[in-house]
């Protein structure tokens, strides 16, 4: 069984992906790390995210290590790193370039390829990598909720976080590649006023019944 999970920051899916993956016992994959972890490497080695040519050189070079509990880039631990303001503030710029895109969408098909089985999360997965995942799934939540779940998670001021979710969300949704958007095909789960756990028991009961 293949599940596509794609939604906007901090909508939850994160964590969704890993319990129903845990759940299912199949493998998970954050394609979000893997974005963030090229993102890292372009930081490292002192190139502006921006620059569309240089972060294409680098990404051919980079040697990704993106595990469920670590996240290495060139030999380097990036777990905690990869989720830091200076990454967080980087990852759009990196993520509208449509060679990385190509790059990365590979190695995703090549993970799911490899397993036959497992739970991929993030923003084009259900309409780009795999369109024909057995179960396609939006998670979203209202912008405040987002925010707040953030700041519960890695502090902060909830008014900040929510300007700079909004921010990336708009630039997910208005990039030419790959924008967020909602599959026609996809179930849409608000889990504005739903717990984590009543997520994943929807979830489970949509893939075992
Ligand atoms: O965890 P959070 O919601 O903050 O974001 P993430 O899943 O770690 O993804 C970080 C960024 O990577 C997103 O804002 C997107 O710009 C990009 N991304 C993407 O373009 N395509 C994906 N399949 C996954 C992430």
């Amino acid at each position: 069984m293949i599940i596509a999970i794609d939604g906007p920051a901090g909508a939850g899916k994160s964590t969704v992906a890993r319990r129903v993956a845990a759940e299912l016992g199949v493998d998970y994959l954050d394609t979000g790390a893997m974005y963030r972890a090229v993102t890292f490497g372009v930081l490292a080695r002192e190139i502006d995210p921006a620059d569309a040519r240089a972060v294409i050189e680098v990404c051919g070079q980079l040697e990704l290590d993106v595990g469920v509990d670590r996240v290495v880039v060139d030999g380097v631990d990036a777990t905690s790193a990869i989720r830091g303001p200076e990454v967080t503030s980087g990852v759009s710029s990196v993520a509208a370039n449509p060679e990385v895109r190509s790059i990365l969408v590979e190695l995703q098909r090549a993970w799911v390829r490899n397993r036959g089985a497992g739970v991929v999360e993030g923003r084009d997965i259900t309409t780009v990598v795999l369109p024909d995942a057995d179960l396609k799934l939006f998670v979203t939540a209202s912008p405040r909720v987002r925010a707040e779940r953030r700041v519960a998670e890695s502090g902060g001021d909830v008014d900040a976080v929510e300007a700079s979710i909004a921010e990336r969300d708009r630039r997910d949704e208005t990039r030419e590649a790959s924008p967020l958007s909602i599959s026609a095909e996809a179930i849409v789960i608000d889990t504005s006023e739903m717990s984590i756990d009543d997520v994943v028991a929807d979830v489970l009961w949509r893939v075992q019944g």
